[in-house]
Parts: structure tokens; C-alpha cells; sequence
């Protein structure tokens, strides 16, 4: 496989700042050589250029609109190069406004490959909001929400047709904090969420399972990873810590589960916040868990599925 990793360092989606040094924490960490030593080959395309954070209060329920329209636009365009070119993309985020530009490019392509797309969405939160639902106007709360067609038309229309996924094509892993109108508009549209009650009482592997189910040679898989998917415990650096996330072991088996499918095709990794972590620590856990992704194993494993 021929990796393209692409540097988006901004924060201007987020309520804290510091996300904007996640790309280099994760090259400090290691990520060229990690990939490396599985036997990828990797292209380091450097970082995007976008505008500052100007740090403003939300106008009309967004915070920072045109800075976030700009930074998507410039990650959708360099991740859709990437992925013309047969290569298989790795976004390094940034805050997780990004995954509306990195997924409408992965939808675009899709269209035109006449391929099926799946996304994982790895996360505490389900980013389902909405300029009325946010409580804070911070749009790397709002992401699935504008693929799904609600929020501003420059968002909204990025990949080439609106909506850019609907509820057959994602399904969200590790939820556990949900705002109250998000909460009922997302059961509206449909989406299969496996939050932690559902991982509590059936265990990561069924979880898996399910939400692996259903994929054949003509899907595409995305996952979006959200940081703040693993447990604060073992990945304090990120800027919206939710307790009780998925274990070191059960985000290992769930990283795992997704290399064994053999179908990863491109990657999100978002809200890494070196600002709030410990000696680079998230950046460490973050990377042992991309390592799992791209088929890291202890043994050479059988063919079980
Ligand atoms: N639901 C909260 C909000 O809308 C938090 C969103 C956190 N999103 C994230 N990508 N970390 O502000
Ligand atoms: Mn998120
Ligand atoms: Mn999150
Ligand atoms: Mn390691």
C-alpha cells in the first residue's frame, strides 16, 4: 500500500486551541517510521497553509465560518489528489471540522469509482449539530450533521452532491456524550450508533461485527478517528475529554477488527491537542493504535475473520 499523510494544522473548528499542532506531534511520535516498518510505503506531503484562528465568538450560530469553508476546501482538494493518484490518504488533523472536507473528497471519488462507501466514525460525540442545536457554535461538533446535507451551503455541498452520505453509509463507535437536540436528531436520521452501553453489553468484537458488517470488494472504508474516542485515561490530550471511553484493549481489538478487513482506504486522525497532552503521550497512544489499523500483529494471524 502507498500511504500519502497530509498535514492540516488548524484548531478553528474547535472551543479550545492546540489542535492546529496535532500533525507535528504525531511526526515527532513517529508516524513515518511506524508506517514504514509495516512494510508501507509513505509519502509525507508536508502541512496545508490556511488561514489563522481569529478567535471570535460564533456569528449567526457558527464560530469562524470562513476560516473553517477555507481549511476544508483545501483539505478536500488535497486528499482528493492523493486519492486520484491511487494512493491511500491519512489526514492529519486538526480539529474534526476537517472531516467534511477529507470525507466529501471520499465521497466524490467514490461517486466516480462507482465504489460503495462505509465510514467508521470513532468518537465520544456524535458531531450531529447544527447552528439552532449547538450549545457552543463550534463546528467540529457539526461535521456529520453538513455530509448529511444540514448546515452551510459551502459545507454542505463540498463533495459534488447533497447530501454527501446518508444513514446506509456510517456508523458511529464509542458515543457517550451527546447534546439534547443532537440527541433526537440523530435518531431521526437514522444513524447507527454503537455507544457505550451497547460496547458494555456486547463487547467490542460483537460491536465490530456489526459494525463491519455488510462490506464487500466494491466498498471503500473511511475511518474518521476521533482521539477523544479512547478513554481520557490513556489520551488526556485532546480538548473535549468525555470519561469512560473504549480501554486500551478494546481500542486495540477495534483497530484491529477494521486492518483484518483489508479495506481500509483512507484515514481521518483529529483533535490530538499537544497543548493539554503529557510528553506526547496521546500522540504515542494514538499511533500505537494506527500501527493496529495497518495490520500491526503479535503473531502472524491465521485467516480468521
Ligand atoms: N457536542 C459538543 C459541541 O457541539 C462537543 C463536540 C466535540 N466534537 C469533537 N469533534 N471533539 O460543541
Ligand atoms: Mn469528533
Ligand atoms: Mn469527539
Ligand atoms: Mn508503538
Amino acid at each position: 500500500k502507498r500511504l500519502s499523510l497530509i498535514g492540516v494544522p488548524t484548531d478553528v473548528g474547535a472551543g479550545h486551541r492546540g489542535s492546529s499542532m496535532g500533525p507535528e506531534a504525531l511526526r515527532v511520535a513517529g508516524i513515518t517510521q511506524s508506517l514504514e516498518k509495516l512494510g508501507l510505503e509513505v509519502r509525507d506531503c508536508g502541512n496545508i497553509h490556511g488561514p489563522a484562528n481569529p478567535w471570535q465568538s460564533p456569528v449567526n450560530g457558527y464560530r469562524h465560518l470562513e476560516q473553517v469553508v477555507a481549511w476544508n476546501r483545501l483539505a478536500h482538494d488535497a486528499i482528493y489528489a492523493q486519492l486520484q493518484e491511487g494512493r491511500l490518504p491519512v489526514m492529519l488533523g486538526g480539529d474534526h471540522c476537517l472531516g467534511v472536507g477529507s470525507i466529501s473528497a471520499v465521497a466524490r471519488y467514490c461517486r466516480e469509482q462507482q465504489k460503495r462507501l462505509r465510514v467508521l466514525w470513532l468518537d465520544a460525540h456524535t458531531d450531529f449539530n447544527t447552528a439552532e442545536l449547538s450549545p457552543t457554535g463550534n463546528i467540529h461538533g457539526m461535521p456529520v450533521a453538513c455530509l448529511f446535507g444540514y448546515g452551510p451551503e459551502a459545507l454542505v455541498n463540498m463533495s459534488g452532491t447533497r447530501p454527501a452520505l446518508n444513514a446506509d453509509m456510517i456508523r458511529q463507535i464509542g458515543i457517550r456524550s451527546v447534546d439534547a437536540g443532537e440527541k433526537h436528531f440523530i435518531h431521526e436520521a437514522g444513524i447507527d450508533v454503537f455507544d457505550m452501553r451497547h460496547i458494555d453489553e456486547t463487547g467490542m468484537r460483537q460491536t465490530m461485527q456489526e459494525a463491519l458488517y455488510g462490506l464487500d470488494q466494491d466498498t471503500h472504508l473511511h475511518v474518521s478517528f476521533d482521539v477523544d474516542f479512547l478513554d481520557p485515561d490513556i489520551a488526556p490530550g485532546v480538548g473535549t475529554t468525555v470519561r469512560g471511553g473504549p480501554n486500551y484493549r478494546e481500542a486495540q481489538l477495534c483497530m484491529e477488527m477494521i486492518a483484518d478487513t483489508g479495506m481500509m482506504a483512507s484515514l481521518d486522525i483529529v483533535e490530538l491537542n499537544p497543548a493539554l497532552d503529557v510528553r506526547n503521550l496521546t500522540a504515542e497512544i494514538a499511533l500505537d493504535m494506527v500501527e493496529s489499523l495497518f495490520g500491526q500483529s503479535t503473531l502472524v494471524r491465521r485467516n480468521v475473520k
